[in-house]
């Protein structure tokens, strides 16, 4: 049987090796058992190593605890009798899948147990600022880095006082010292200790620091015949200020804009049942509309036949032709921005038949065929409801720009976003998309060549466009 000498392993390991032992109080030779019997009885194999392989500069918290990306709350329990509705703020914050690591101040023991704290955090719990089983690499450091938020809650008068001016005496003060990360406190106290000068010099200066804080309510007191402003606000409030700043609402450059989008292919009825179409799928038009939606303008989708969901919160019209199609996108004006993505057949048939074509003797039928409505070039010509803004698409199988140049002057459009779908490209139906996109400043054209991306990826990227141009002519 091989031996191993654990002073000729790499001085990542040994280092890590180290760590771990002092960590569980076993000498680096029994750690090392104790890893190789884990290993077999099945347990996952150590991977990460904390001294050899450091979170990576630059990667937010987020991903450095948690690659699902599932947000971190450090939450500090203080001494009061709130305390207990912190028990239930731990639940609320699971509820959201958010994770919550718990700090307990000395008094906050006196309220509640680390044992609830930890059931349902699923976490071990943190209490002591000189406990070797996490100050071995600096734990509070970590408590307080390794988040996305800290809560303190309740937030007595004490801690707030000691926050303000920067004690550090306990595990709780070192970490709300020691945190880069935003801190947001539920004041608990008696509403005499609210009001009273001291707290309301701390409280100033904890919000000039850039503190945030919720409550506190108004309402009965624990002790009898006392109420005022100082019980901590429920466990429900403390949690959505958690996530109101775990989650910052999207920005919504386009809201109070209407655009207005069609998508798809058309369906030019040759009789009852046979028709002429192409195999636009209305993935790039639909991705459009969700994408100006998530931005927050009011969409209009006036979308040929596609087997596609509705896009949530769009307006979506389906139709068959390209005359309904012209209708239907007439009717939902005004807007101030439309985008024309759908591949409208150029042509219908002349004399479309009421009654199913029937093969006779008299040959193959002759299908004759007359142009459609242009809408883009339509909408484009408008003189008192064209929108301010409008955008073709140009999808071509050769001489890409120079074409699109000339669309963009015959149907009088402002930008046009223009793809190669020549079958090589595998655009058509496809999930990726390459385009350019051409806009117009006076005679001159520029052209924005876009990397292959994805249709959502396009479409997040023209309605950057769209909201910057929208911003600079609102
Ligand atoms: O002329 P072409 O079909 O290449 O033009 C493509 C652009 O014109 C697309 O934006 C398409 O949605 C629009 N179009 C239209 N009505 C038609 C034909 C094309 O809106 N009848």
């Amino acid at each position: 049987m091989a031996s191993l000498t654990i002073r000729k392993l790499d001085d990542g390991i040994k280092s890590y090796l180290r760590l771990r032992s002092a960590k569980n109080g076993r000498s680096v030779e029994e750690e090392v058992r104790v890893i190789l019997r884990e290993y077999c009885e099945g347990s996952p194999a150590p991977t990460a190593s904390p001294a050899s392989s450091p979170a990576p500069a630059g990667r937010t918290a987020i991903e450095r605890n948690n690659p699902a990306g599932q947000a971190s709350v450090t939450l500090i329990i203080g001494g009061g009798i709130a305390a207990f509705k912190s028990l239930e703020l731990i639940r609320r914050l699971k509820e959201r899948h958010v994770d919550v690591r718990c700090v307990l101040t000395k008094a906050a023991q006196q309220f509640v147990t680390p044992l609830s704290a930890s059931a349902l955090s699923h976490e071990r719990v943190y209490m002591d600022l000189f406990d070797p089983g996490s100050e071995f690499d600096a734990g509070h450091i970590r408590l307080a880095r390794e988040c996305d938020l800290i809560v303190v809650a309740p937030a007595t008068a004490d801690l707030m006082a000691k926050m303000a001016n920067g004690h550090a005496d306990d595990l709780a003060s070192a970490i709300l010292l020691a945190a880069d990360r935003p801190i947001l406190l539920a004041p608990a106290m008696n509403p005499l200790m609210w009001n009273n000068a001291a707290t309301r010099r701390n409280v100033m200066q904890l919000r000039r620091d850039g503190v945030q804080m919720i409550g506190p309510n108004a309402g009965e007191m624990a002790e009898s015949n006392e109420a005022g402003v100082g019980r901590m606000s429920e466990a429900v409030e403390i949690a959505a200020a958690a996530i109101d700043i775990l989650r910052p609402p999207r920005p919504r450059p386009l809201a109070g804009k209407r655009v207005l989008i069609t998508a798809g292919p058309t369906h030019e009825a040759i009789d009852p049942v046979r028709y002429i179409a192409n195999r636009s799928s209305g993935k790039q038009g639909f991705a459009i509309a969700a994408a100006a939606q998530a931005a927050g303008a009011d969409v209009t989708l006036v979308t040929g036949p596609v087997e596609l969901r509705d896009p949530g919160g769009v307006t979506v019209i389906r139709v068959e032709s390209a005359r309904d199609m012209l209708h239907r996108v007439e009717a939902a004006l005004p807007a101030d921005v439309a985008i024309f993505a759908a591949a409208v057949a150029d042509w219908r048939v002349a004399n479309e038949g009421e009654q199913k074509l029937k093969k006779t003797s008299a040959g193959t039928p002759q299908l004759a065929l007359v142009e459609n409505p242009d809408i883009l070039a339509t909408i484009s010509k408008l003189t008192d409801k064209r929108p301010p803004l409008v955008i073709g698409f140009a999808a071509e199988t050769e001489h890409l720009i120079d074409n699109a140049k000339a669309k963009i002057a015959r149907k009088g459009c402002d930008w046009i976003v223009a793809n190669d779908v020549s079958p090589a490209s595998g655009v058509m139906g496809g999930d990726r998309n390459t385009v350019h996109l051409l806009t117009r400043d006076g005679e001159e054209f520029n052209v924005d060549s876009w990397p292959v991306m994805t249709k959502e990826q396009v479409a997040a990227e023209l309605v950057a466009k769209i909201a910057k141009a929208v911003e600079k002519n609102p």
